[in-house]
């Protein structure tokens, strides 16, 4: 008898689409990720080391994460029993979505922003509202919208702090505004803040409903390995504890490549320091092309507004010559692409290929 996916499959669950993704294609040309804003830089001198002297893959990693753990509270500051790890932040927010969602129960979120939010919250039964951002080059976080639309239906606010896709700082004023006038959790995604120098762990000690999230994928360049954490609010350890995978879902290697890297903070800094004067370099040599704005970033990628309404042919010339750039298909984003901060000569590259493309653009709207 076949069986029908009604009969097994939760009813909420939309089947995925883009099943078999199709290959960007680079015209032959080794393909260079400027689309998913990971660090150009390898592994840290002693994350390297961890890595290469790791031996024990045959044995369970440390069921509490302590020493990892023990780590990232050194960093932040905080007390390492408030602190849940997962493989990636993307894992981290899945314990927080199983810990705090009631299918119909509401989260909030601000759109653009990180596609995770919608899809991972409503795969767990959450009604997820957008109160949008406002207009670009801005993009300011609608304090006073989220405040009036919050309702006792809403568990859970996320704020993206510098916000993805846009690069963009919200003022941590805002953000308290918002945490003393509702009664649920915000949880502030600070996956960039290592870029941005702003933290919000503060307020995750000043109160009760803050969430701070973060991940080592970005400055530390663990991408690859997944390790990510989150700051949450003491009275509610009990039950993310409880909604947290075994072992935290960390394998081992990742785990000591990660605590090694925290002991490596001052080579960590130094790249993310690099990455921020290189990434002010390129939105300089972008702003200064025809028709293009770049929007301030707090982060290690560039929001970039394109001439004309798509910015898609800029894409795929970029992927022609191997430069894979993120584009939207998002109305209000359709006319710009994400640049991670890559290394320079690719920078270069990709202003030079853009050029061309602008003034073939031009030449193509003055002929027609
Ligand atoms: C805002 C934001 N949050 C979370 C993540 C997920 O990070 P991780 O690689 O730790 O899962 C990303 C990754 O791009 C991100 O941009």
């Amino acid at each position: 008898m076949a069986l029908t996916p009604s009969r097994v499959i939760r009813g909420h669950i939309e089947p995925e689409s883009a099943y078999h993704r199709a290959e960007i294609e680079t015209g032959g040309h080794p393909p260079v990720r400027l689309n998913w804003n990971e660090s150009p830089f390898g592994l840290s001198p002693k994350a390297q080391a961890a890595y290469d002297a790791f031996h024990t893959g045959n044995v369970y990693p440390a069921i509490e994460q302590a020493e990892l753990r023990l780590a990232i509270a050194r960093y932040l500051g905080v007390d390492a029993d408030r602190l849940i790890v997962g493989a990636g932040l993307d894992d981290v927010i899945n314990t927080l979505a199983m810990t705090v969602i009631d299918p119909g129960t509401e989260v909030i979120i601000n759109e653009p922003t990180f596609g995770v939010y919608r899809s991972l919250f409503e795969l767990h039964g959450a009604v997820v509202t957008d109160i949008p951002l406002g207009d670009s080059p801005d993009y300011a976080l609608p304090v006073d919208g989220i405040i009036d639309h919050a309702s006792e239906r809403t568990r859970l606010i996320i704020v993206c702090n510098p916000n993805n896709p846009t690069g963009t700082l919200f003022d941590q004023e805002d953000i308290v505004r918002i945490i003393e006038s509702v009664d649920c959790l915000v949880a502030i995604d600070e996956a960039y803040a290592e870029f941005s120098g702003v933290s919000h762990t503060e307020l995750a000690d000043r109160y009760d409903n803050v969430i701070t999230l973060r991940t080592m994928s970005k400055f530390a360049g663990l991408a690859g390995f997944r390790v990510g954490y989150g700051v949450f609010p003491d009275a509610l350890m009990p039950w993310f504890r409880r909604a947290a995978p075994a072992f935290f879902n960390i394998s081992a290697p990742a785990a000591a490549v990660a605590t090694a890297s925290l002991d490596d903070l001052d080579h960590l800094r130094a790249n993310a320091d690099r990455i921020v004067s290189e990434r002010d370099r390129l939105a300089a040599a972008l702003n200064a092309l025809d028709g293009v704005t770049v929007i301030p970033s707090a982060t290690n990628f560039l929001l970039v507004a394109l001439p004309g309404p798509d910015a898609m042919p800029f894409v795929s010339a970029l992927a022609q010559e191997g430069l894979l750039v993120r584009g939207y298909d998002d109305p209000g984003l359709r006319h710009t692409i994400r640049i991670s901060i890559g290394l320079p000569e690719h920078h270069d590259q990709l202003v030079a290929v853009l050029e061309r493309k602008i003034a073939s653009h031009k030449e193509g709207i003055v002929a027609s």
